[in-house]
């Protein structure tokens, strides 16, 4: 978002413009934001065979899945349904990873018939994968390396309490099986967490990686996850792409070396690459002065950005209908029953009834997360891209609400 002729705007598009066509709250994307990121990625590991898996639980929607997939990314997918997702866009099996937790047997197979690489992620499918498979179906393992990092403890998730993964203290445990069922591992995964901005973090995984992957002959990739950290905050410490690629990619070409083996290194991205992308642009729809606190009240709340709630996160916020004059300090809080404050005491431009606010940082896991708690509507989701706006979702209707719901006569 830059200020051209006095006004926010996305490539030239004014977003008060956007406001005012597609209505508020809504979600929306610069796409070429996206690419750039990408671009950057690619630019950081070119030096090594890197492939990037996309996190689509951070935003799902199908033409940011086609716009990936343009940008020459495969997915990562947690669910049957994000695979479908993923398929109804355009990806191939192959593109596809599956990374599940917690989920049942059937759902591996489901997944393994469609034609995509299981991530496994706990002993006793290992051994349902050999029973059923054998040799016969390649396969990747998630290791928990057990590294506390992340940004809170709920998105910390390769430490030893985390339920992700098999704890890298049972590896021998991994290799009886493998060796049992002839088990045909092709990758080893880790993720470590979300909100990194150390690259030695990296490289700790990288080591412990390394050294599982010692154990394993017939190896294709390892898969370091996601988690690379954005800005949310001005002057925010952030993830430098660019050094993590370096040190990174240097450590990858020696144990390559070692391993006899040009491997691939793939990493699964979510909010590096879709996070700084995206606003969700509300309406102020009540300013209202306490004798602490001046709220103002917008037309939406945890229902369509939970983040704040859940994690406490911060997401930077501008009234985009005021270039100029005084500042005030202000608690911005959502219309749910439920106290939803999206942001606390922050200067903004001062906001009268009707201006619209941007809150940033909206484009991973926002809408991706968003809910009809209170019977709302989720917003549309639009797309900015090469310099047009595209609808890429509509609103939500009454119809949406009522559509599953059986009615019985009483
Ligand atoms: N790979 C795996 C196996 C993951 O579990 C995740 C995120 C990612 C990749 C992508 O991580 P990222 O690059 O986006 O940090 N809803 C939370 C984040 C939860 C992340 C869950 N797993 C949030 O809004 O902060």
């Amino acid at each position: 978002m830059e200020i051209k002729n006095q006004r926010y705007c996305i490539q030239e598009i004014p977003l008060l413009d956007i406001a005012k066509k597609y209505g508020t709250p809504v979600y929306l994307y610069d796409g070429n934001k996206i690419l750039d990121q990408v671009e950057s990625l690619k630019k950081a590991f070119s030096g090594v065979k890197m492939k990037i898996k996309y996190a689509t639980k951070a935003l799902s929607n199908i033409s940011i899945l086609k716009l990936m997939r343009k940008a020459g990314t495969g997915v990562d997918a947690v669910s049957i349904e994000e695979i479908q997702l993923c398929l109804h866009a355009g990806f191939s099996p192959e593109e596809i990873m599956y990374t599940p937790n917690g989920v049942d047997f059937e759902e591996i197979k489901k997944a393994v018939e469609m034609g995509v690489m299981v991530n496994i992620d706990n002993i006793p499918m290992l051994e349902h994968f050999g029973t059923e498979y054998g040799h016969k179906v390649p396969l990747c393992i998630r290791l928990n390396p057990h590294i506390l990092a992340g940004g809170n403890s709920k998105i910390s998730v390769g430490h030893i309490d985390s339920k992700f993964g098999i704890s890298i203290l049972q590896l021998k445990h991994v290799l009886k099986i493998v060796q049992a069922y002839e088990l045909q591992v092709v990758g080893l995964h880790v993720h470590t967490g979300s909100d990194i901005l150390d690259a030695e973090v990296f490289l700790k995984g990288a080591e412990i990686l390394f050294d599982a992957a010692r154990e394993f002959k017939g190896l294709e990739f390892l898969d370091f996850g996601g988690g690379f950290k954005v800005g949310y905050k001005e002057g925010d410490i952030t993830t430098d792409i660019q050094e993590v690629g370096k040190k990174v990619s240097a450590a990858f070409r020696d144990f390559c070396k070692e391993y006899g083996k040009d491997l691939e290194i793939w990493f699964e991205p979510g909010k590096f690459l879709v996070s700084e992308s995206g606003y969700l642009l509300v309406k102020a729809n009540v300013v209202k002065p306490t004798p602490a606190t001046t709220f103002v009240g917008v037309d939406s709340g945890l229902n369509h950005l939970l983040r704040p709630m859940m994690y406490d996160a911060y997401h930077g916020v501008v009234n985009i209908s005021k270039l100029d004059g005084p500042e005030r300090v202000y608690t911005i809080v959502g219309y749910i029953c439920e106290t939803d404050t999206i942001a606390a005491d922050r200067k903004l431009r001062e906001v009268k009834e009707g201006d619209v606010l941007a809150i940033k940082n909206a484009g991973a896991y926002g809408y991706s997360m968003a809910s009809n708690y209170n019977s709302r509507y989720r917003p549309p989701e639009v797309l900015i891209l090469d310099g047009s706006d595209y609808l890429i979702r509509k609103r939500e209707t009454f119809e949406d609400l009522i559509r599953n719901q059986t009615v019985i006569e009483l």
